[in-house]
């Protein structure tokens, strides 16, 4: 959605946007001084990975990490919030099992699948700090949504909570299953001023609409229409005190949307707290396109009922033997049937791509580049920041206003300057920035001096 939009944007705002981009261009093509690859503004043709082939990679060296992407270097992507770039370790293991797939498909599956599916799931365990048996892998948070909302088991006279600031997927996800099975679905409203939100606020307003009938509560750890990111901890550790005496059957389960959060925020599952946690490891965590995991915690799984058979040989051997399935956990929760899997069994390097570089050190570059565009913003009179410019309510989303021009103007404009962002796809529309690992400070300057422009 997003995307389409920025697209007509370019077109309509490229002549506007014409000055505007030779200013940039003369901004973000300076000097390089911490030795970050990559300028945006029209600064030249090809790609940094080009411009670096052949040197090993650095994980502790930003350059080299944005140099395993071959994103344009005359563009910046501050737009990773919505599909991922494949860097070169994720693009390699792509290709490699591609070709043995291509090569002699039966063959290479049945020498492969069991242990790449394996390192996936050890991979992602080790970044979330899970045990790999809590880890379904699907194509994408819709899709995990989806399975999990479809399935979570609801029994009569309890009903569900979740936000007004959810996504699409969250809210549709509920409402399909409303229609199916009449589930009564409540939204809380956390906060009226996105930018004046507080912890406290919003835990209270949460935690005031959940009554002894919640079974499930359904928030999304960072909103992508304003940035806000939720204090999922306080959260669980509220709902642990409303859960204190109840079974497994009875408590209220915290369910996070966490695509926002996963490959941004230096948290794992247990700082977290929450029962599941369902992401795409194609946005922040630029895995490959069409992946995703859902995390549930291995006493909550057995609240699931799955919808798609697992293709893993327990859930197949009591087919066999004509038994009924057992109570899931992630790989009963993983949908069978064949898949893309050179795209699958590439997410392991993602997650290692990740962990080699330091969770703690993504989170910092992420922060240290949000942190500086809401400075920037609040520097520029007819900017309105929209995201808390607190650290620990915000992560790498960043919304604002700029006061009598549209967001969509905004974003055209900058499109045409070289900067890649986006407006919220929400009733509520703002400029939506991302910064990420494959953006640079020195992008950063050049995206607030396009709108000082
Ligand atoms: C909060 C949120 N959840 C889910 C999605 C969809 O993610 P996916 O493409 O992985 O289904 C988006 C946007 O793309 C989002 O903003």
């Amino acid at each position: 959605m997003a995307e389409l939009s920025r697209r007509a944007f370019i077109t309509r705002s490229s002549a506007a946007a014409g000055g505007l981009a030779l200013g940039v261009a003369a901004a973000c093509s300076g000097s390089d001084d911490d030795g970050d690859a990559g300028s945006a503004g029209g600064s030249g043709s090809g790609t940094t990975a080009e411009a670096r082939a052949g040197e090993p990679f650095d994980p502790a060296d930003w350059a080299s990490v944005r140099a395993q992407f071959p994103l344009r270097s005359d563009s910046a992507a501050f737009s990773a919030y919505v599909l991922a770039s494949h860097p070169a370790p994720v693009a390699e293991a792509i290709a490699r099992h591609r070709a043995g797939l291509d090569e002699d498909t039966h063959a290479y599956l049945g020498e492969t699948e069991t242990d790449a599916e394996t390192a996936v799931r050890d991979t992602a365990a080790e970044y979330l700090g899970a045990a790999p048996a809590e880890v379904a892998l699907t194509d994408s948070t819709t899709m995990g949504l989806g399975l999990l909302y479809a399935g979570l088991r609801v029994p009569a006279g309890r009903e569900v909570l979740t936000t007004e600031h959810d996504f699409y997927s969250t809210h549709q996800a509920w409402a399909l299953r409303a229609a199916r099975d009449g589930v009564v679905v409540r939204r809380a409203r956390l906060y009226d001023d996105p930018a004046a939100a507080t912890a406290d606020d919003m835990v209270g307003r949460l935690m005031a609409q959940v009554t002894p009938a919640t079974r499930v509560v359904a928030v999304t750890w960072v909103h992508s229409g304003t940035g806000v990111r939720l204090p999922v901890r306080a959260i669980a550790d509220a709902l642990a005190a409303a859960n204190a005496g109840r079974g497994p059957e009875e408590r209220a389960l915290l369910c996070v949307d966490g695509v926002h959060g996963l490959g941004v925020v230096d948290a794992g599952v247990r700082d977290l707290g929450c029962d599941f946690l369902v992401a795409g490891t194609h946005k922040w965590l630029f895995g490959p396109r069409g992946t995703g995991i859902v995390w549930g915690r291995a006493d909550a799984w057995g609240q699931v009922d799955p919808a798609i058979p697992a293709f893993e040989p327990n859930s197949f051997g009591e087919w066999r033997n004509g038994l009924p399935p057992a109570p899931p956990d992630g790989l009963r929760f993983t949908p069978g049937g064949y898949h893309t899997f050179e795209h699958r069994w590439a997410l392991a390097e993602a997650f290692r791509f990740h962990l080699d570089i330091g969770r703690d050190r993504v989170a910092a570059r992420t922060t240290e580049q949000a942190t500086a565009i809401k400075a920037g913003l609040a520097e520029i009179p007819a900017a309105r920041l929209v995201t808390p410019t607190a650290e620990d309510l915000s992560a790498g989303i960043v919304c604002f206003d700029i006061e009598g021009t549209e967001p969509v103007e905004v974003v055209g404009r900058l499109a045409g300057a070289g900067f890649d962002t986006s407006v919220t796809p929400y009733a509520d529309e703002h400029v939506r920035v991302g910064p990420s690992i494959v953006t640079t400070p020195e992008e950063v300057d050049g995206l607030l001096e396009a709108l000082r422009g």
